[in-house]
């Protein structure tokens, strides 16, 4: 099944009315139509959802698995994508519940993790470790795919959608076309080649003290693959088409991929050249504020950014107003309030909605430690924000999606006593090769009678695409726009349970 994504935003009626709580461990969020009960004994442990969260991405891994491996009824697959090429582009992540490496989200996904671990390991406790290892089965991939980058050359999809997606087989088994999509010079991807580049280099600064060899491996050719990004301009929409597209469209277009790129790239090399490479083409994404940060859209993450760096060096300046504005599209009490919340508190944007909660989470979070370490509130109309309220909107979200909800349902699976059962993943759903080695077929047997059985496999730590706008869940696995998990919901929400983990451990 596929995975597609609506913009289409539209402003809620319902006046909010928000109870500020004075205890930090109790919120409840009342709206005029509809009182959620306050769960006052909902105690989250957040330690476990970090775990979880994190270990999730062992599910999603392609490849020759290691022998540390603790999603073990996942095995090797697909270790001879690349083939037919003549090159080896095994490893990386399926991006959901299908079997297919595309590289737009891989990338993104990774530079998630990366950021979640650049802000929040210290946090992490014995966790940081495993953080790291879902960066590297990330990185070594994206290594593989741009092995070629002297030549112009970038993997950026290993999978036919079309075949992929015609059959419903466990990766272990899979027979379908691994046809390789890739982007040169004269068929450029600006799009994913600098997220990709960004990846690499945020990446870097996570191996900077772990592994210098390869955090310099990781930051040469994210410097090479952001140049070919920029010098070989346009989208990969055009150059793989129906391949990528109508599945991960770049609607947003690549110029903020850009600049997200050189940020990346400043962060990571201190090069000026990369700042001012910002500096002077940031009006390219001067147009109104979307209030959108994801795989496509990383205007509201290059505002964060930014405003890290201007707030030190050039308070004066409107450029840092950026974040602040995007955070008054979100802020429930904000008069410029552009998404939606459900009568349960979740934010609604779209369809396949919980990638906005969790990287909208994950931003107003980063945007409140940022805030907080100067000084700074935010400014919504008349309306004054603290940093505190940031993140208490960022941990409402957080605890919707462990449970305290109006379906009093976890949306993280093998999290909690209630959690969805029929997530829509193929491994997942079908019998281990562990137990069943034989090969299923593709729509075999099993796959009709498993069709509407609960899952065999605990995919631990996925979470689902989530509720509807009035908090209504359908435990369908053909409803994927509810049931399927993707990799780029958990990588923000890496961050997330960190903080509030280590919150919880504090008080
Ligand atoms: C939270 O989860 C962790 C990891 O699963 C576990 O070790 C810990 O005991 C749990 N804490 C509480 C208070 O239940
Ligand atoms: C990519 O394709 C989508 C869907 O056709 C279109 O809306 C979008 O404008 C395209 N993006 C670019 C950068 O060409
Ligand atoms: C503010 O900073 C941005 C980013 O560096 C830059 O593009 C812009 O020219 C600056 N504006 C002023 C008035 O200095
Ligand atoms: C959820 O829990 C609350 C409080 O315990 C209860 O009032 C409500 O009926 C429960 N809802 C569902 C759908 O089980
Ligand atoms: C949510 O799903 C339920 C059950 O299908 C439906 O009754 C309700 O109208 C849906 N809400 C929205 C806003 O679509």
């Amino acid at each position: 099944m596929g995975l597609f994504r609506r913009a289409a935003v539209c402003v809620i009626a319902t006046v909010l009315v928000i109870l500020f709580e004075v205890i930090f461990w109790d919120m409840s969020i009342e709206l005029a139509s509809t009182k959620v009960e306050s769960l006052s004994h909902f105690r989250p442990n957040y330690t476990d959802a970090l775990s979880k969260t994190i270990l999730f991405f062992e599910g999603q891994r392609s490849g020759k698995l290691p022998p540390d491996q603790r999603m073990n009824w996942r095995s090797d697959s697909a270790i001879d994508d690349g083939q037919s090429i003549g090159v080896d582009l095994s490893g990386g992540y399926y991006d959901a519940g299908d079997n297919v490496k595309f590289g737009f989200p891989l990338a993104y996904t990774t530079t998630l993790l990366a950021w979640s671990t650049l802000e929040f390991s210290h946090m992490m406790g014995d966790e940081a470790k495993n953080a790291h290892a879902a960066i590297r089965w990330g990185t070594d991939y994206l290594l593989k795919a741009s092995s070629q980058i002297d030549d112009n050359i970038l993997h950026v999809q290993v999978g036919d959608t079309y075949s992929d997606h015609s059959c419903w087989q466990r990766p272990e088994d899979m027979d379908t076309l691994r046809t390789v999509a890739t982007i040169t010079a004269s068929k450029p991807g600006s799009e994913v080649a600098a997220e990709t580049a960004a990846a690499l280099a945020a990446s870097s600064l996570i191996f900077k003290s772990l592994d210098r060899d390869y955090s310099q491996l990781l930051l040469n050719r994210a410097i090479q693959v952001f140049e070919f990004a920029d010098k070989y301009r346009g989208s990969y929409n055009d150059s793989v088409g129906y391949f990528a597209c109508p599945f991960y469209c770049d609607f947003a277009g690549y110029l903020d991929e850009l600049l997200w790129g050189a940020l990346w790239l400043y962060k990571a090399t201190g090069n000026e050249k990369y700042w001012n490479y910002v500096s002077t083409n940031l009006e390219w994404i001067e147009y109104d504020n979307p209030g959108e940060f994801g795989w496509d859209d990383k205007h509201a993450g290059i505002y964060v950014l930014i405003f890290k760096k201007l707030i030190q060096e050039d308070p004066s300046n409107h450029s840092i107003q950026k974040a602040s504005t995007f955070s008054c599209l979100i802020m429930p009490e904000s008069p410029n309030r552009i998404v939606e919340y459900s009568p349960g508190g979740l934010i609604y944007k779209s369809a396949t909605n919980m990638q906005n909660v969790a990287s909208l989470s994950f931003l107003l979070l980063v945007f409140s430690r940022y805030l907080e370490s100067s000084s700074r509130t935010v400014r919504c109309g008349e309306i004054t924000i603290q940093p505190s309220r940031l993140v208490q909107v960022a941990r409402s979200q957080a605890d919707y999606i462990l449970g305290k909800n109006p379906q009093n349902m976890s949306y993280m699976t093998g999290y909690g006593d209630r959690f969805p059962q029929r997530v829509h993943h193929r491994g997942s759903s079908l019998p281990s090769v562990r137990s069943m080695p034989e090969k299923i077929l593709c729509n075999g047997p099993e796959s009709i009678q498993m069709k509407t059985k609960p899952n065999p496999n605990i995919l631990v730590g996925a979470i689902v695409g989530g509720p509807n706008l009035t908090d209504v869940y359908t435990d369908d696995r053909d409803f994927f726009v509810q049931t399927e998990p993707t990799t780029y919901v958990n990588a923000p929400m890496v961050g997330v349970f960190a903080y509030f983990s280590h919150l919880q451990k504090n008080v």
